[in-house]
């Protein structure tokens, strides 16, 4: 297996939108729209690109991260900017495989060396645990309504990085997309057909779950 990590090539945008789009269809909801974050992203002063990376797999991208700043705010209010990602995916074909370690793990070796303090996101958790990442709650981050979702993940990256205190964790509104907008650029792609998967359900569950402080 011959892969490599790298950035993406401005001709190269409408392969990773159409990977992204294969990757998320029918998981979250019938249909998806991180492709179309994935063209939003590109524009947005909360874009990270130097983060951010495809995956080449003997010539073919096949996985893509990309990352965006987000903020933690401790009690006093004080900022600590830190950085998210998503979409962060494997072309179905290639999951399994390593390949979104490879992407992770080549990442978060730079996040490290720019001494970002940790990485936070909303999803699966599922999908981060392997990696390390472990759930706000245990390192006393809230979202900023003062809860503890079940899929606020966190990922330290520097040492002693939360500095013993509580923080709320805000993310970038790049997330917050228009779903008509999104609607008519999927249009723009070659028809996929809408449909209801169990990983619809298990996610609306998900999303509804909150971890709480034991006394
Ligand atoms: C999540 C995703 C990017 C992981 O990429 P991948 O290449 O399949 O993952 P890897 O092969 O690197 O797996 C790494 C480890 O995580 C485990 N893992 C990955 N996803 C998992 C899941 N959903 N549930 C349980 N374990 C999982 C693997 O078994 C592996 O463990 P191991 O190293 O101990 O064997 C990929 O599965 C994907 O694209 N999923 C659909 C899109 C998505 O949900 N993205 C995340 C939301 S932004």
């Amino acid at each position: 297996m011959d892969l490599i990590i790298r950035h993406e090539a401005e001709a190269e945008h409408r392969i990773v939108e159409e990977l992204t789009r294969e990757a998320f269809w029918n998981l979250y909801f019938p249909g998806c729209d991180e492709h179309y974050l994935v063209k939003v992203l590109r524009h947005h002063p909360d874009y990270l690109p130097e983060f951010s990376f495809v995956a080449e797999l003997d010539g073919d991208i096949v996985g893509m991260i990309m990352y965006t700043r987000s903020w933690l705010f401790d009690e006093e209010g004080s900022e600590k900017e830190i950085v998210s990602f998503g979409p962060f995916c494997v072309h179905p074909d290639h999951q399994r495989k390593g390949i979104g370690r490879a992407l992770l793990e080549h990442s978060t070796a730079i996040l490290r060396k720019k001494d970002i303090a940790a990485i936070t996101i909303l999803g699966d958790p599922h999908n981060y645990v392997p990696y390390g990442f472990k759930n706000g709650l245990d390192y006393n981050i809230s979202d900023m309504t003062g809860n503890y979702p079940l899929g606020l993940m966190v990922l330290e990256l520097t040492d002693n990085a939360f500095e013993g205190k509580a923080w709320k964790c805000n993310q970038s509104r790049v997330f917050e997309l228009d779903p008509k907008q999104a609607e008519a650029f999927d249009k723009t792609f070659i028809a996929k057909e809408k449909k209801h998967r169990p990983s619809q359900d298990l996610f609306m569950i998900m999303v509804r779950a909150q971890l709480q402080k034991s006394e």
